[in-house]
């Protein structure tokens, strides 16, 4: 493995990092207070390729390896978790799913305006029993001849009111358990379809995140994904590239605490020197960098097995294991150097450290990872 990386590389992380500082940074704030969604900011995401980074030109996409995705996520992450999870859903989710198992019909139709960040995607799998055990679907999509009608409820999902197309899993036979699930392409205005309440959450306050009512809602038959009972298998290998995005979202929320927190400790005096030459300080921005450089490796191995189209859902797992973990305690640290500063608004960690949070929750939580992984260990 190389992780040195190319000229195209270093201008795609460099053209994320100049457009978190130069446009997310000056609203995060407000945005995370008032739970407003960065609409302006997400169109121009689209316009710069953020949104549609690794699907192929021919679908209006980057064409761009995993490995600049992770970069640019970090990026993005470091200054605005929400606007990144917008970006990782799009990008791993919904346009992977559609481009890598969509008929072409459907790729034309949906993956097109996607990938170009003319509309954005939600993929709509969790409900309220469902969350951790996905194989327990609620939602019924009954084979209606020529259309599905769908009736259920999920919840908690990402880009929920904002999103245009939705890949929604639901059960089709449920006596044949998760062989009987299939994921279908929903749009926005089919009858019966509602986005429901918006979530007050603790973190990523400027994503948002709703349920979804299904009220006999018409799909029609051309808009399943993949042959039918393929449902479950879509969304677990969905969701297997998608940690990699959610790896990076943490890697990009600890790096960005990190450095807030060593430029803090160099400025800050106390008892006559920088806070930064007290070894308490100092052993803490020891641990934080060690422990996002190993992430950070981690990220890019699991990039790496999905470029080399090595099987990837143990170095995904992994780096989402750890890369949330270590967010979680990074953001900690990062509010603790800063002291009092570190909990008011004005000074970004305490927005990271909640932000922290949500990446051992979602797309698995840090338990779901561990079954992945002992799985793998244990069949050798
Ligand atoms: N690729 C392909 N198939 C897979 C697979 C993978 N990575 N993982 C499992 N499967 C298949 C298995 O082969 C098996 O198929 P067969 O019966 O044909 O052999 C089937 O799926 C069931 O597998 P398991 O028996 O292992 O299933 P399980 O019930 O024990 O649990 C699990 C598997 C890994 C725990 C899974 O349920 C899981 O990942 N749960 C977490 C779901 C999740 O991530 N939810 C997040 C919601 S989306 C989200 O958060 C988006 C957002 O808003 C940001």
């Amino acid at each position: 493995m190389d992780f040195t990386l190319t000229e195209e590389q270093i201008m795609i992380r460099d053209a994320a990092r100049d457009f978190a500082n130069n446009v997310l940074k000056s609203g995060v704030i407000e945005r995370d207070e008032k739970q407003k969604f960065p609409h302006d900011e997400i169109k121009q995401m689209g316009e710069l390729g953020f949104l549609g980074m690794m699907v192929d030109p021919k679908y209006g996409g980057g064409g761009m390896d995993t490995m600049s995705y992770v970069l640019a996520m970090e990026e993005i992450s470091k200054i605005d978790a929400s606007a990144s999870v917008v970006m990782s859903v799009n990008n791993s989710l919904v346009c992977w799913g559609l481009e890598t198992y969509g008929t072409e019909e459907q790729k034309q139709k949906y993956l097109v305006p996607l990938a170009k960040g003319e509309v954005i995607g939600a993929f709509a799998l969790s409900e309220p029993e469902a969350g951790s055990d996905a194989t327990k679907q609620r939602t019924t999509a009954i084979d209606k001849g020529d259309y599905y009608l769908i009736n259920g409820t999920k919840n908690w999902i990402t880009n929920g009111g904002t999103a245009s197309i939705y890949l929604v899993i639901a059960h089709t036979h449920p006596e044949k358990a998760h062989h009987g699930i299939n994921a279908f392409i929903v749009e926005k205005g089919m009858e019966g379809f509602v986005v429901g309440n918006k979530e007050n959450k603790l973190g990523i306050r400027g994503s948002d995140t709703h349920s979804l009512m299904f009220n006999d809602v018409k799909v029609p038959k051309k808009n399943r994904i993949g042959e039918d009972g393929f449902g479950f298998t879509f969304a677990m290998k969905t969701l297997a590239g998608g940690r990699i995005g959610i790896a990076s979202q943490a890697l990009g929320i600890a790096s960005g605490a990190y450095e807030l927190a060593l430029q803090y400790s160099k400025e800050r005096k106390a008892f006559g020197k920088e806070i930064s030459r007290h070894q308490a300080i100092a052993f803490k921005l020891a641990d934080m960098a060690t422990e996002i450089e190993a992430a950070r490796l981690l990220c890019l191995k699991a990039a790496w097995d999905k470029d080399q189209k090595n099987n990837y859902d143990l170095s995904g797992a992994m780096a989402k294991l750890y890369a949330a973990e270590m967010a979680m305690r990074v953001t900690v640290e990062a509010v603790q150097i800063h002291g009092g500063y570190g909990y008011v608004k004005e000074y970004h960690v305490e927005r990271l450290m909640r932000d922290a949070k949500i990446t051992q929750i979602y797309e698995g939580t840090s338990e779901i990872q561990k079954i992945v992984i002992s799985r793998a260990v244990l069949k050798g």
